[in-house]
């Protein structure tokens, strides 16, 4: 088969060496010239693709700037961007660019399948009208499907095969179409009745994580203030074999999904005078959870007769998760900069991330940053840190990874 990719990201690099790996013909359409460049000089820009896994596609996979390449192809994923706007309203700009574009060559017979996570109806309202300017109609002329993409950036142990595939079609026939696309390369799919379930479906998988990360951070907080060791609480509880299912407390929640997602169901009910309180909680919990952080890292410091104000700080990592450079919407990156509004002098070790042009710091060498700091926080917990060593050689150290389990130490806090 032909399969065109619009999107050439996080999501849509993955899929698109699937079907090459699969051994099909892939076009991969990205508006950045930057990936299309990277990608014909067989540089992977994404950490779960090496360069070594694109060597070999080099025929298949052919990254493009032209909307006209996509004409040939049989079925269409679209995996652009689904962002929020300043007010925190679902932001459809890239999706309504890439459904422009590809209804100017749109051809009868093709299949066309939304990836990019987006709130119950977009599939159906706002993609199908844009695409059927082309003069086809969805659902007759062309296939229309929604199925959400599932990857977990950095995670090995379900990959894009092993990992069951969502499909809802515009009609039973869009949903077969859906159904034999993704067989090709996924051991399970499963058919939904309608777009609106799959696009809900994924927001629920997302929408659980958040309310959940948040009630653990509240406890996280509570326990804070009751001198319980969170940590010890999570682990006991989660010694019980059903009925309990462990979520970790942290610096806050980051990336891509989490902290948008919410907003995009919120949205869609608002439409129908509906406030999903649940939702909106912890929204509001997790985006405080930051700042607790850093009233943390001040309380630390007051301990040891130090302002923030003239602080070295170290933070250890910067993205949003251990093991990847993301740093969309990383916690790390608001608490250092409330840090920096404090007066710290502000510093960050990062493997992952080589440097941050917004806040003008780059990543520094670990050894020789520990001595030469008043306190490290430790945001991300990538695990090529020896964090027995952090412990051993900073002065003060504040764990918000749950990472120093097991070590006591005098100069050792942890949430
Ligand atoms: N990253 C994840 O872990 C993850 C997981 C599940 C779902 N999702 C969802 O998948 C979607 C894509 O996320 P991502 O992380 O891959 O984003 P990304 O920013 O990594 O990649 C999107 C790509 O689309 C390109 N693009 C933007 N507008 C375009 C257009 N009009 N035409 C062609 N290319 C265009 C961008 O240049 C970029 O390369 C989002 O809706 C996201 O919520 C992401």
């Amino acid at each position: 088969m032909k399969i065109g990719i619009v999107g050439l990201g996080y999501v849509g690099l993955p899929l698109a060496v699937a079907f090459a790996e699969g051994g099909h013909e892939v076009v991969g359409l990205d508006a950045d010239s930057r990936k299309v460049e990277s990608i014909e000089r067989g540089e992977s820009y994404v950490e779960d693709i090496p360069d070594a896994a694109l060597a070999p596609l080099a025929g298949r996979l052919r990254p493009t700037q032209r909307h006209a390449d996509l004409a040939a192809c049989d079925a269409v994923i679209i995996c652009v961007p689904t962002p929020l706007t300043g007010s925190r309203e679902p932001d459809l700009t890239y999706l309504i660019d890439a459904a422009t574009g590809l209804a100017g060559v749109l051809r009868a017979g093709q299949l066309v399948v939304l990836e990019s996570t987006t709130y119950p109806g977009t599939t159906r309202e706002r993609l199908a009208p844009i695409l059927e300017e082309s003069g086809l109609s969805a659902g007759t002329d062309f296939h229309l499907a929604f199925s959400p993409e599932r990857i977990d950036p950095g995670r090995t142990d379900y990959t894009v095969r092993t990992t069951p595939k969502l499909v809802g079609g515009l009609t039973e026939a869009c949903s077969r179409r859906a159904r034999e696309l993704y067989e090709l390369i996924c051991d399970e799919v499963v058919v939904l009745s309608r777009p609106e379930a799959a696009e809900l479906a994924k927001l629920l998988e997302n929408i659980f994580r958040s309310v959940n990360i948040a009630f653990v951070n509240e406890l996280a907080q509570l326990c804070d203030r009751l001198g319980i060791d969170v940590w010890e609480v999570i682990d006991a509880a989660a010694t019980k074999p059903f009925g309990f299912m462990r979520f970790d407390p942290g610096p806050g929640m980051g990336g891509h999904c989490l902290p948008i997602d919410p907003f995009y169901l919120a949205f869609k009910a608002r439409e129908h005078d509906f406030y999903p309180e649940f939702i909106e909680l912890a929204g509001k919990m997790n985006q405080a959870q930051p700042g607790f952080c850093v009233d943390r890292i001040e309380r630390a410091l007051n301990d040891v007769g130090k302002p923030v104000n003239g602080s070295k700080i170290l933070i250890i990592g910067m993205s949003y998760k251990a093991g990847v450079g993301d740093t969309r919407e990383s916690p790390a990156l608001k608490i250092a900069a409330l840090l920096q509004e404090l007066g710290a002098d502000l510093s960050y070790h990062d493997p992952h991330v080589p440097e941050l042009g917004d806040m003008g710091l780059a990543s520094v060498d670990l050894d020789a940053a520990l001595t030469d700091c008043d306190a490290v926080a430790i945001i991300t917990a990538h695990p090529s840190v020896d964090y027995k060593d952090v412990v051993a050689r900073a002065p003060l150290v504040v764990d918000f990874r749950g990472v120093t389990r097991g070590i006591k130490a005098e100069n050792l806090i942890r949430l």
